[in-house]
């Protein structure tokens, strides 16, 4: 099978090929028409630091697909249609297909199917996920969104839900991924805490990108903020409690936002997800009044740098930053079906998804909870090393 040099060069070319298509941030599906191919591609892959999955697995959507009557090509590799049974279990990038002259592989960029919805899911890029966006940028942009969403008391009505799912999983301990520029909790920790006759959640804040300031800003408002980037993906064990994440699960493609729902299931821990956002007309509408809303909340956003000043009043890059991301990611938002559809296979958690409105806006949340006893949330924490 693997025995000619030349043609195993071709492969190893074409796999090469796969790899920069599918990009070094995703998982990638490999489908083998016979496990010892998709083995071999799988090791292949594993040294580009990608996860892959081996060819047996996908034995019968390979099989019904040529029973379909895919053309018979021979020859080297080549693109091949994707039949709609396979292009529908995939909405990351364009999936593709690579045929080989002995058997078929199928490279796909993503193993996480969303249901269809009349207008899908669009990753544009948003431009804080960028690397290379300068930190006091990204640092400024949250820490706007902090403010907007606690003048405008966004989350509020997830309020109740939290603390129920404290109350039933005896936890009163927050892990907020994501946080940014501290997002909701300075607020939602009081609101909550006077929900629950004064028990106010201890809340520590996690980011991939930590927001300097907001460390400062999260110690006076009695917060803990982690100092070491901390990828929602892959929580540390130390960080025990109600996981929560706001506006952050657009910001991963499907098969990392079920990294983060699998990393929750595998620690037994509870998990909100709340989007402010949504892939609605009038949404998107409303965000050519964003620019407007980032030169009047500037001013309440403490401690402010002047760079916030610079970027905002006299070169208003901020605004339109702010803008641009903010309109991406009503694009990305998930539906409350395509939520369901990510936690998947996750048994253990009982999931629900869902819609609230609050003051003309519909939030759209998740919420997965352990089924009883077995939550890892209001465990005491293990010994850790730094956090906050
Ligand atoms: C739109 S901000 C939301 C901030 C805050 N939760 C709020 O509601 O204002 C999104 C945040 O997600 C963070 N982020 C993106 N990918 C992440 C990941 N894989 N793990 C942890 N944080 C991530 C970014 O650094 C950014 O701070």
């Amino acid at each position: 099978m693997w025995t000619d040099q030349r043609s195993r060069c071709a492969e190893q070319a074409a796999l090469n090929e796969a790899v920069a298509h599918v990009g070094s941030s995703s998982r990638a599906t490999v489908f083998g028409e016979n496990t010892d191919e998709g083995d071999h591609v799988a090791r292949h892959f594993q040294l580009f630091g990608l996860s892959a999955t081996g060819g047996e697995l996908w034995r019968s959507p390979v099989q019904r697909a040529r029973s379909r009557g895919w053309p018979d090509l021979s020859g080297s590799w080549q693109d091949m249609p994707l039949p709609d049974d396979v292009r529908n279990t995939s909405s990351v990038g364009e999936p593709r297909i690579l045929r080989r002259s002995s058997g078929i592989m199928m490279i796909m960029s993503s193993t996480i199917g969303l249901p269809r919805t009349p207008w899908p899911r669009l990753h544009l890029f948003e431009l804080c996920d960028q690397p290379w966006l300068p930190p006091a940028l990204r640092n400024a942009e949250t820490d706007y969104l902090a403010v907007a969403v606690s003048v405008g008391e966004v989350f509020d009505p997830l309020a109740s839900k939290i603390g129920e799912l404290m109350d039933r999983t005896d936890s009163d301990r927050i892990v907020d991924l994501a946080s940014g520029g501290g997002g909701p909790w300075p607020r939602l920790a009081a609101v909550i805490g006077a929900a629950r006759g004064g028990r106010v959640p201890e809340v520590t804040l996690t980011d991939r990108y930590p927001n300097q300031r907001a460390i400062a800003r999260a110690a006076d408002a009695g917060l803990a903020y982690a100092h070491d980037p901390i990828d929602a993906r892959a929580v540390p064990a130390s960080l025990v409690g109600v996981r929560t994440m706001f506006e952050g699960l657009h910001h991963l493609r499907p098969d990392e936002a079920r990294a983060v729902l699998e990393d929750a299931h595998r620690a037994r821990a509870p998990i909100v997800i709340g989007e402010a956002l949504s892939r609605r007309i009038a949404v998107l509408i409303t965000t050519v009044l964003i620019p407007v809303l980032v030169l009047v909340l500037t001013p309440r956003i403490r401690p402010r740098s002047a760079w916030q000043l610079l970027f905002t009043y006299v070169i208003p890059i901020l605004p339109l930053v702010i803008a641009w991301d903010g309109l991406v990611s009503c694009l990305r938002t998930y539906r409350p079906a395509e939520l369901l559809a990510l936690t998947r296979d996750l048994d253990g958690h009982r999931w629900v998804a869902g819609h609230v409105r609050h003051r003309g806006a519909t939030l759209t949340y998740l919420i997965g909870e352990p089924v009883s006893g077995d939550s890892t949330a209001g465990a005491p924490a293990p010994r850790r090393g730094r956090t906050g």
